[in-house]
């Protein structure tokens, strides 16, 4: 599997949609976002251009928010929470079984962009601790057999030791 190919006809048209527009800087990059899966370096000029900002300006928002990625990241994100109420519920080692079973560090993505693997400080949801997203999908009060069956459902089967 590789990243999805980006489609630089949409992305132009989503570009367009706020041409002019220099106070929509955030909303823009979230549009690429949202179309993309990332934000590509080479629409860096071109929403400068069309937002009449430096590219800097662009490239420095870009990186500043955590929320926004330069690099394509897998087919499915997945987001373990190292909060303090998933903490004291067992998150860490949810955390470090997640790096086993995938074979991720933190902010790593599989050679086959299948996953991407993220630390989050607080997914939300504390209740339902300790928690993990998988995309826009909430997993909750995990355990080690949890997490198996949640990765076999995207594909991952448990590694033999
Ligand atoms: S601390 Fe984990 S969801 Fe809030």
């Amino acid at each position: 599997m590789k990243p999805k190919e980006v489609d630089w006809g949409r992305l132009e048209s989503v570009i367009d949609k706020h041409r002019g527009q220099t106070w929509a800087l955030i909303p823009l990059l979230q549009d690429i976002q949202e179309a993309v899966g990332y934000i590509p370096p080479e629409s860096i000029e071109p929403v400068a251009e069309a937002l009449n900002l430096f590219p800097s300006q662009v490239q420095g928002v870009a990186t500043f928010y955590a929320g926004f990625s330069l690099k394509p990241k897998g087919k499915y994100v997945i987001r373990v929470c190292r909060g303090t109420a998933c903490h004291v519920k067992g998150g860490r080692s949810i955390l470090r079984l997640m790096k086993k079973e995938l074979g991720l560090d933190e902010g790593e993505t599989s050679p086959d962009y299948r996953f991407t693997l993220e630390a989050i400080a607080c997914l939300g949801a504390c209740f339902l601790a300790p928690t993990m997203m998988v995309n826009r999908t909430y997993y909750g009060k995990l355990s080690p057999p949890k997490i198996n069956t949640i990765l076999a459902q995207y594909g991952k089967e448990k590694e033999k030791d």
